[in-house]
Order: structure tokens, then sequence, then C-alpha cells
């Protein structure tokens, strides 16, 4: 079995921008590529939103195309970056007068379209906060995001308001609700002034916020400076390594950080155009993109390449790949398969990175210049420190399974946790940022991936709470409790499952097969309409009790050793099961 892959020069249509890992990382200095690769005001001010667009403006890359934008519906738009400037800077100016200031927060909840990228870029140059939401979220969880952020401004359009205009009447703050497809407000934006004076930031000032799950509560509000674009340019360069004529798609959706530090900010910087597709998952439309745009470097998730494996390689067969030239990707463990699968589909690995919403860039991948060992995740970014760390945040030796963890303090750490800073502080133990993951260090370096500490759930690349899902099942007339765990699965990575406690009545109502059917998907739909439409149970198990501490916690542990049939360990501080 090919367990390790040696790169050999047919790989290299480039040269990499980072040719020598052990020098550049023993050499690196955060101080020296801000100085090197930023663009900064004087005065030591910054702005993320100017780095990665306006200051091309001066150079060729005036000209060159930034945004690729194709639909849904096959609609084609393209933007340069001197578009991208102007369009940013009116909308900056329709925001101003609307009254939004430093600091104030801005969410956009929108598909991808030309106008999510827009509005982002023009709410940063103002110095607001931007924040971004999943266009699959519903009323419960746009709710709990709009509240806890206190957001005064959301952009939306038509479709999308309807499910916010539920919950409108419960959000005071949100004082106003801009419709990008209304006539009046795309004009107020169209006649608004292309001439901004862009924001003078300090480093340290906020720039955007992103909420993310973690196993109990509410999602949580992570924010991040203006001088995260440090991290996001430097790692976009060294690891999806552009070049000036690369044509590169992301397909992540900018309502997760991926879609934030490497389609508008990190990738932006660095001058790349830019191919961004509004429409589902379907294979032949991604082969279609790749092939009509002839991307370069095509940075995914394994669940997408999964998705993509089961269609077969006869499909891949039908179109002309042969502009690809570095492939990646993020969020979930990426399978030995997927890789092979990869180097058949397309003649080249797929190349795995390790990060989060709260690091904010990639700090662990693998390099083009370094051989890929199959099923980790590689090695720490150039000035970033990785470590494996016990419960008390004690070093560990290579080969001993811990808390992957690292040394804070690189620019795209996240920068607070919104209103919850005894949640921040958390986060850290003995000088170590502690990520919730698992996972060993080999003794050549490579960091390997084991699992969540916690009970947070990846599905299809996405992070979901399990609380989230529970609080919503609850709701349900026929439930009394729910447990809810993430069940391995071939293509998903894990899908969501939930086992539920019914009322009396509905207990002996779901002795009949058909209706028991039947009430399990009414909960799944609960759970749909209420929170997301893609963080719902695709598996439910009506059960007499939940297994619980003494103090009432339920043990989504247990449930997961009795689904997966492990042994279930120490229960002598359970209550009953
Ligand atoms: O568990 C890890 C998993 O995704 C989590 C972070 O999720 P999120 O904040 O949504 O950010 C995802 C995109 C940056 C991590 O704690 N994860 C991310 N990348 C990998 C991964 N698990 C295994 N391998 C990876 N390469």
């Amino acid at each position: 079995m090919l367990d390790q892959f040696k790169k050999s020069k047919k790989y290299f249509k480039k040269t990499p921008n980072l040719e020598n890992y052990e020098k550049t990382y023993r050499e690196f200095s955060w101080k020296n590529v801000s100085e090197s690769e930023l663009t900064w005001f004087d005065n030591g001010k910054v702005n993320a939103a100017y780095n990665a667009i306006d200051r091309h403006l001066d150079s060729p890359r005036k000209n060159k195309i930034a945004l690729y934008y194709e639909g849904p519906n096959g609609e084609q738009e393209k933007y340069t970056f001197e578009e991208m400037s102007q369009k940013s800077n009116k909308f900056g100016n329709f925001l101003k007068a609307l009254g939004v200031k430093r600091g104030d927060r801005v969410f956009i909840f929108l598909p991808r379209n030309p106008y999510l990228y827009i509005a982002f870029l023009g709410i940063l140059k103002i110095g607001a906060i931007a924040g971004t939401l999943f266009s699959a979220f519903q009323e419960q969880a746009l709710y709990d995001r709009l509240e806890n952020s206190g957001a005064k401004v959301l952009i939306t359009d038509k479709e999308f308001a309807v499910r916010v205009e539920k919950i409108r009447h419960k959000l005071p703050n949100l004082k106003h609700l801009v419709l990008i497809d209304d006539e009046s407000s795309l004009k107020e934006i169209n006649d608004s002034s292309a001439e901004l004076h862009i924001d003078r930031m300090n480093p340290e000032d906020y720039a955007f916020m992103l909420y993310t799950s973690g196993t109990t509560g509410k999602p949580k509000g992570v924010v991040h400076r203006h001088l995260a674009i440090l991290s996001e340019h430097i790692t976009a360069k060294y690891v999806l390594d552009f070049h000036e004529e690369d044509t590169y798609w992301c397909t992540a959706d900018p309502g997760w950080v991926t879609g934030i530090a490497y389609e508008i900010l990190g990738s932006w910087s660095n001058g790349v155009a830019s191919v961004v597709y509004g429409g589902r998952f379907d294979a032949s439309k991604w082969y279609e993109i790749l092939e009509k745009y002839k991307v370069s470097v095509w940075y995914t998730a394994p669940t997408a390449v999964r998705m993509l494996m089961a269609q077969g390689i006869d499909l891949v067969r039908k179109y002309n790949l042969s502009s690809l030239r570095h492939i990646l990707s993020v969020g979930e463990p990426l399978n030995p398969e997927a890789i092979r699968w990869g180097l058949q589909a397309f003649g080249l690995p797929f190349h795995d990175t390790w990060w989060q919403t709260e690091t904010g860039a990639i700090v662990i991948a693998n390099y083009p210049c370094l051989d890929i060992k199959i099923g980790s995740m590689g090695k720490p970014f150039p000035g970033i420190t990785a470590g494996i760390v016990d419960d008390q945040g004690k070093e560990l030796p290579p080969g001993q399974e811990g808390n992957i963890a690292l040394k804070p303090g690189w620019p795209s750490m996240m920068k607070t946790i919104w209103r919850r800073p005894e949640k921040y502080k958390s986060y850290f133990l003995n000088d170590w940022y502690i990520s919730g993951d698992r996972g060993l260090k080999d003794k050549d370096g490579y960091f390997w991936f084991i699992g969540r500490a916690d009970d947070v759930i990846k599905t299809s690349g996405e992070r979901v709470g399990p609380f989230e899902v529970e609080s919503a099942l609850v709701e349900h007339p026929s439930v009394v409790e729910a447990g809810v765990i993430g069940k391995p699965d071939s293509l998903r990575g894990e899908i969501i499952k939930a086992f539920v406690v019914l009322t009396k009545k509905y207990q002996d109502k779901v002795q009949d097969k058909n209706y028991s059917d039947q009430l399990k998907q009414e909960l799944s739909l609960q759970v749909r309409k209420h929170l997301a439409g893609h963080a719902y149970p695709r598996e439910i198990e009506f059960m007499d009790k939940l297994p619980k501490t003494r103090s009432g916690k339920i043990m989504r542990r247990i449930l997961k050793a009795k689904e997966m049939g492990l042994p279930i360990g120490d229960t002598s501080t359970l209550e009953e099961f």
C-alpha cells in the first residue's frame, strides 16, 4: 500500500513559492513578512480589505480579473480588481450613509454571488466588523447569531429575508435590512460615490467574526483582527502556492472561515484570479467549471472528493483538466483512498491542510516542496509552533497521542470570543492554545489527526454542535430529551444521529412502524426548519432513557460507544443506563 508520496519533477509545473521548508521554518519571522508582504499606511495602520484589493491598483493587476462568477443557472459575470475596489468603495459609502460606524457589526446573509464579496470588503473598508451567515441557516441559527452579535445591519436578498422577517421583532439592535435585489437599494448603492477614504485601522482592531460550534451551549462568535490577513496572505502564498497566472477555485462558502480566509482575504491579497460558483454540488458541473475556467489551483473538502469519487473515474475522463497543477483539501480527515483516487483522476495528490475557525488560517499543512505521508496533515507552517500536549498542557514526545496544541501569538489567532472573555480564556493551558482535536506527531515532525477531544460533529466538513441539534429536537411536543452524536459515515465523514426519548403518549404511538417512521421524518424536518438545512439528524432512534451523569448531563460518549459497538468504558459516574 502506498503510504508515502514522493514528489518527482512531473508534479511541478511551477517552482513552488516555498522551495525549502526547513530553511524557511528556521529563519521565518512574522515581523519580517509583515514588512515585506503587507502594505501599511503611515503610523503602523493597516486595513485587510485594502491589502486584498486596492493595493493592486498601482500595478498591472489593476485590470486583471479578480472574480469570475458563475451562478446556479449558468449566468456569468466577471470583475477586475479595479471594479472590485470601486464597487466595495460604493458599498462602504452606502453603509456610512445608513449610519454605520467603526466597530458596528454588519452581517451578510446571501447565497454565493458577487455582492457577498463586495459587501464584505466594503464593511472592512469602513472599519465595521463583518459577520457572515451560511445560506442554509434557519430562524434559530440566524437569531442566535444576530442577537449575540448585536448586528446593526443585515445584507440579504428578498428570498432569504423571509427567514429573517420572522425573528426581526426580537432583534432590537438590527436597524436595517438591506435587500441587494431590491431596485431602490441597488440604486442607492450604485449611486454612492466610488471615492472612499479607507479606514486606517490598528492591526488589533476587529475585522470580521464567525460563529462556530462547541460541545455545549450556543454557537460562539470567533472574532478576528485586521492583522489576520498577514497569516492568510503568507499561507496562501506558500501552501496554496499562488503564481501570477493561476486561476483558483475554492469551493467553500464564506459563511465558513475557509471562504473568508481563502476566497476573499488571503487569495486576493496575492492577486490571484478566483472562480466563485454559486450553484449546488454536481460532479459534472464541477468538472465543467474546472475545465471552462482552466482552474490551476483547487481548494476543496474531503466530502466533496468522496462525492466525486462516487461518480466514477469515467466521468472525469470526459473533461480536459490539464490546467490543474495543485490540489488541496480542508475541514475533515482526508482519507488515503481519496488521495489515491486524486492521483488516478487528476494525476495529482490532494494536499491536506489543518486549521480551524479559531486559528483563522492554515497552521499545519502539506507543502508542494515536501513529500506527503499519506493520511498525515503535514507539518506546522513557518512561524507556528505546534505540539502534542497532555491534559495538563505538558508536551508529549513523538508517537504519543494527545491534544493538538499551538503556541499562541500568530497573526490570525482569534482575537476574542464575542462578549465571552471567559470562553476565550478556556482555550489556553500552560501557554498553549488547545485546539480540541487529538492527534500525534511522528519522529519526522508530521502531524496525524485522531479525532475530536469533545463531542463536536463534523458532517460534510461542517461543524455542528450537538447541543444545538438537541435543543431543536426538544422543541417538538413529542420529545422529552435528546442526545446527539456524530456517527462515522463513509461519504460525509460523520452523519448526525439523534437518540430521542418520547413522552408517554408518543411512546405508545410509535409502536406502529408507519407512525414511527413518520415521526422520525417530522423530527428531522423540525431541525432543518429551525436550525439549518444541513445540520439535521439523518438517523433517529427512539430510546426509553438516555445515559446520564449523576448531575443529569447526557453522556454522548456512551451513546457513541454503544452505536459503534465499542466498550462503554468507565460508567461509575453514571446515574442510570
Ligand atoms: O476537527 C478539526 C476539523 O475541523 C475542525 C475545525 O472546523 P472549523 O472551525 O469549521 O474549520 C474548518 C475549516 C478550517 C478541526 O478542529 N479539521 C479541519 N481540518 C482538518 C480537520 N480534521 C482532520 N483533518 C483536517 N485536515
